[in-house]
């Protein structure tokens, strides 16, 4: 079976040098692997020093790497519905639209990336996908796209396929605007099979897994936080964390040591934000990392003997579980005492959290930021805080 390893974090954080290292690791150790980009501001191919096109590449042994192209895409896989809507746009003054326009519509470079992973994981075409994408909130909107993408389309198309047959039956003929053909729809349904796929792919951990890249660095922590919680709401596994440019301590140079001791405090709020989940490092280097040498290190760095693809774990750490009245937040929190005191308290949409030793901080979503906490339970090694949804519902 394909596994899907996705790599996200804020900009700028380290992300394509990592994915870009664990692919090249994956193939070395004689995994076919796909580097998939998914980032409109592609830079694997300045990651390997080569030219990576739209569609797959080949660029090592079993490895290959594909940085996509909205407008390629569309040219190769989606012509019904782009002759639909060139059809449209057409009727209303519009003429001779292209894929390059269609391009631009909200959604379509997500779609595009999201029908080829359906493609190749349908074809078992790879025994891996790596995925380095766009900083974490253009991401999160491809990652839940197949989930909104997917209620849309049952609310709309299904509903006016129907109503549609009878409108071309009586008067199609003096509309200006010309309605969809049943091809268009059945495209249509093809695409809204094509997102519950996805969206099964995404969220299956047997499959798809999460590693979030981070730097020391408060700001970045904030945001990763953020996306953490997010990744467990739409029904993701975060699997790793992946601490990039850790700095050497005792370097003589003060200017650096102090820069260090900053990075060490921030690690405490790493451990905190993260609690179990596995952590891999990286170390900050002297130089760039471009070409295959650098990536090699990089990824013996991260990796020591693992095999680049180990399944960290499959368990997602926290849970939404909502009700008419109350939403449960259930984080697996393993090892601590049963009968230990637990405390737990909101400040500035976070969840804090301790029991006994342990600390752990959640940042809330933001449907829930003016929830209150209105029990704390641990048991089976999961603490289970419950909230009221006040009035909301
Ligand atoms: N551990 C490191 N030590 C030194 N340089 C690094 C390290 N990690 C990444 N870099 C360098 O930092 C720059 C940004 O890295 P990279 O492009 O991998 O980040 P990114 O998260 O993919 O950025 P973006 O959000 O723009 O896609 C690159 O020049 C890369 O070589
Ligand atoms: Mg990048």
């Amino acid at each position: 079976m394909t596994r899907i390893i996705i790599y996200t974090g804020k900009g700028g954080v380290g992300k394509t040098s990592i994915a870009s290292a664990t692919a090249l690791a994956s193939a070395i150790k004689g995994y076919k692997t796909l580097l998939l980009s998914t980032d409109s501001a592609h830079s694997t191919s300045d990651s390997f020093d080569t030219s990576i096109g739209p569609r797959p590449t080949k660029i090592y042994k079993n490895l290959w790497a594909q940085e996509i192209d909205v407008i390629t895409e569309i040219e190769d896989n989606w012509k019904d519905l782009s002759n639909y809507l060139a059809m449209l746009f057409s009727s209303i003054g519009l003429s001779d639209v292209k894929s390059k326009e269609l391009a631009i519509l909200p959604g379509m470079d997500f779609v595009a990336a999201l029908f080829n992973i359906n493609r190749y994981i349908k074809n078992n075409d790879f025994d891996t996908i790596i995925m380095d994408t766009a900083p974490t909130a253009d991401t999160l909107r491809l990652l839940s796209f197949p989930n909104i993408a997917e209620w849309y389309f049952k609310r709309f198309f299904y509903v006016n396929k129907y109503a549609t047959k009878v409108a071309r039956a009586t008067m199609g003929k003096v509309m200006k605007t010309p309605l969809p053909t049943d091809n268009v729809f059945d495209s249509f349904e093809e695409i809204y099979g094509y997102f519950q796929s996805i969206q099964n792919i995404l969220t299956d951990p047997e499959i798809t897994t999460v590693r979030l890249v981070v730097n020391p660095e408060k700001m970045v922590i904030s945001e990763t936080q953020r996306a953490f919680t997010y990744l467990s709401l739409y029904d993701f596994t975060v699997e790793a964390i992946v601490i990039n440019r850790v700095m050497p301590s005792n370097t003589g140079n003060n200017f650096f040591d102090i820069k260090q001791k900053e990075q060490e405090n921030n690690m405490k709020i790493i451990e905190e934000s993260f609690g179990d989940i596995y952590k891999l490092y990286a170390p900050m280097y002297s130089h760039e990392i471009i070409g295959l040498d650098y990536l090699i290190k990089l990824a013996n760095d991260l990796f020591k003997n693992d095999d680049p693809l180990k399944v960290y774990s499959k368990e997602k750490s926290i849970h939404f579980i909502e009700t008419k009245k109350n939403t449960t937040i259930s984080i697996l929190i393993p090892f601590i005492d049963e009968n230990g005191v637990i405390e737990a308290y909101i400040s500035h949409d976070i969840l804090h959290i301790r029991v006994g030793s342990y600390r752990r901080s959640i940042a809330l979503p933001l449907s829930m930021a003016k929830s209150k906490i209105k029990e704390a339970k641990y048991k089976n090694q999961h603490l289970n805080i419950s909230f009221d949804n006040g009035d909301k519902k």
